[in-house]
């Protein structure tokens, strides 16, 4: 089934197509975020300047028409509110134009199932790391099929937490990529470390690693901050594994483009003898793919929404996501 997947959440308005699973396209154009962070208005204007031409640049890389499209996707949720507004109202108006059912969907359920999908994995223990999310998931089948949540932040993302530090030391975005070449060399100094179970916590980190410019310098920081956070995952992981005698774990989400966090996660999937999956870098990022991917799988199910049904929900969390 041929489907076309809007993903605008938040800075990325992505376009993607797949058939049979297989993406046909991945086009998009990224809101350049300043040293300010994104002002969901200013985003969601360009987003609504570039929607038409992302739309039409998917279906010419794919070599599709307009015509040949049989179903569309696009994100619920979560997301900024006016961001997800302009992916909704595309997809809306392309589906009631082709005349083709549609499926929203939930941003963090396509993370991990096109991760999921691509890696080959079966029933994974899915670590989901992005900027506003940092979630240990698992598929759980009552009372519906979904991702249950086993571990999470207790407060901020992450992603949030590694681009807030770059931009303390007023590194270039993207800021994840930077603290990751900064830390090259690096020597490791002392950082809080907060695990709860399988929950963990990132603003005290935050604030000794902040606290510790400029005495300490950059790249022993940029080593210390990412050393800590990923151990912290890397042993909630762990935890979540064993508890639940899983053999898999997946990583998905931006920050899941960090060599080093793969790099520690191999080790705890080799260490038990689980499979560890991920997918190239690019599709950890915000995209029209994993949208388009996931939604493929609701229509195919039987899973559309009446046009007049569909809607944004700025929380939509991914443990009350039905999956298909
Ligand atoms: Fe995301």
């Amino acid at each position: 089934m041929r489907v076309i997947g809007i993903e605008s959440s938040a800075h990325t308005f992505g376009v993607g197509i797949v058939d049979d699973g297989k993406i046909l396209a991945k086009e998009k154009e990224m809101f350049h975020i300043g040293t300010t962070g994104m002002i969901p208005a200013e985003v969601a204007e360009f987003h609504t300047d570039n929607a038409a031409e992302v739309i039409n640049r998917a279906l010419k890389s794919a070599n599709l028409n307009y015509s040949d499209i049989e179903g569309i996707g696009y994100t619920r949720g979560p997301g900024l509110g006016p961001c997800l507004q302009v992916g909704y109202l595309s997809a809306k108006t392309l589906a009631k134009k082709l005349k083709v059912p549609i499926a929203p969907v939930n941003h963090g359920v396509a993370h991990i199932e096109s991760t999921r999908l691509i890696s080959g994995m079966k029933d994974p223990i899915a670590l989901y790391v992005s900027g506003g999310n940092s979630q240990i998931l698992k598929m759980d089948n009552k009372p519906f099929k979904h991702y249950r949540v086993l571990g999470e932040t207790f407060d901020i993302g992450v992603g949030n937490m590694l681009d807030s530090f770059a931009r303390e030391l007023k590194l270039t975005p993207s800021w994840g990529s930077s603290i990751e070449k900064k830390a090259s060399g690096g020597k490791y100094v002392e950082m809080p470390y907060s695990v709860k179970g399988m929950d963990f916590s990132f603003t005290g980190l935050l604030t000794k690693a902040v606290s510790m410019i400029p005495d300490v310098p950059a790249k022993d920081l940029c080593f210390s901050i990412q050393e800590a956070a990923f151990s912290m995952l890397a042993e909630t992981t762990e935890r979540a594994l064993l508890l639940t005698n899983s053999d898999e774990i997946c990583v998905c989400g931006g920050v899941a483009q960090n060599s080093r966090l793969k790099q520690i996660l191999n080790l705890v999937a080799k260490e038990h003898g689980a499979r560890f999956g991920f997918i190239e870098g690019a599709l950890n990022a915000d995209n029209g793919a994993m949208i388009a991917m996931v939604a493929e799988r609701m229509l195919l199910a039987g899973h559309s929404t009446s046009i007049d049904k569909c809607d944004i929900e700025q929380r939509f969390r991914v443990d009350s996501a039905e999956v298909f």
